[in-house]
């Protein structure tokens, strides 16, 4: 599966990703550390079962992880998924990451955007959260900027940081449709 945009597009990842994957989480490092809740499970799991796991569970329909590829070189710049899907409540969290070297050039919106609307159109989802540290300003940013509405704050166990909380409803999402779908082809706003 392909979700084309006009600098990116986003495919599932295959074994031969591998050493690219590991390259771009070694290049991220220091911001999973600051801002990625959970992330410690990101160093100790080995890329190849990464991609296993992914491919799991994609089966299961319970998490879709897709590597964010530049259009040019077809290089990894980074990944986006949609995990802890439930069918039944047909919820989703998105998360997302940029190679720190490709950072700034709005790489993360529009891959958010991309899965935002696969979210909701293809894997018909309810509700689509997005959770970030309170000081992971861009990421707040891009919530924001794709429309997501700030629920509130949630206090974190794994952390102990707070949590901004953020989601978007399917309502909400017809109406955003035209915004997102600019974004998800790289216009900006
Ligand atoms: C956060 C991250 C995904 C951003 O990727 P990116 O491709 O640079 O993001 P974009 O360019 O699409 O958008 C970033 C926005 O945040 C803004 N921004 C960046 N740093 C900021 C800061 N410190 N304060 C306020 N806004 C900031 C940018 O100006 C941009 O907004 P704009 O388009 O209005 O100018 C990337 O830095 C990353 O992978 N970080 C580590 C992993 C992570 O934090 N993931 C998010 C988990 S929820």
């Amino acid at each position: 599966m392909l979700l084309k945009s006009r600098d990116i597009y986003l495919r599932f990842l295959r074994k031969t990703d591998a050493a690219s994957l590991h390259a771009a989480i070694k290049e991220n490092r220091s911001e999973f550390e600051k801002y990625v809740f959970g992330s410690t499970h990101l160093h100790s799991l080995r890329v190849d079962q990464m991609i296993e796991r992914a491919k799991l569970q994609r089966g299961k329909r319970q998490e879709y992880f897709f590597g964010i590829f530049a259009a040019e070189d077809k290089q990894l710049v980074g990944y986006v998924n949609l995990y802890g899907i439930s069918q039944g409540i047909r919820s989703g969290e998105v998360g997302f990451s940029v190679r720190a070297s490709q950072t700034g050039k709005g790489i993360a919106t529009t891959a958010t955007a991309l899965i935002v609307l696969f979210g909701f159109k293809e894997l018909k989802l309810h509700k689509i959260v997005l959770r970030t540290v309170h000081n992971n300003f861009a990421a707040w940013r891009i919530a924001e900027k794709i429309g997501f509405v700030q629920d509130g704050i949630q206090c974190s166990r794994l952390r102990w940081e707070n949590l901004r909380c953020y989601s978007m409803l399917e309502t909400e999402f017809r109406q955003l449709k035209p915004k997102i779908t600019r974004l998800a082809a790289g216009k900006k706003d």
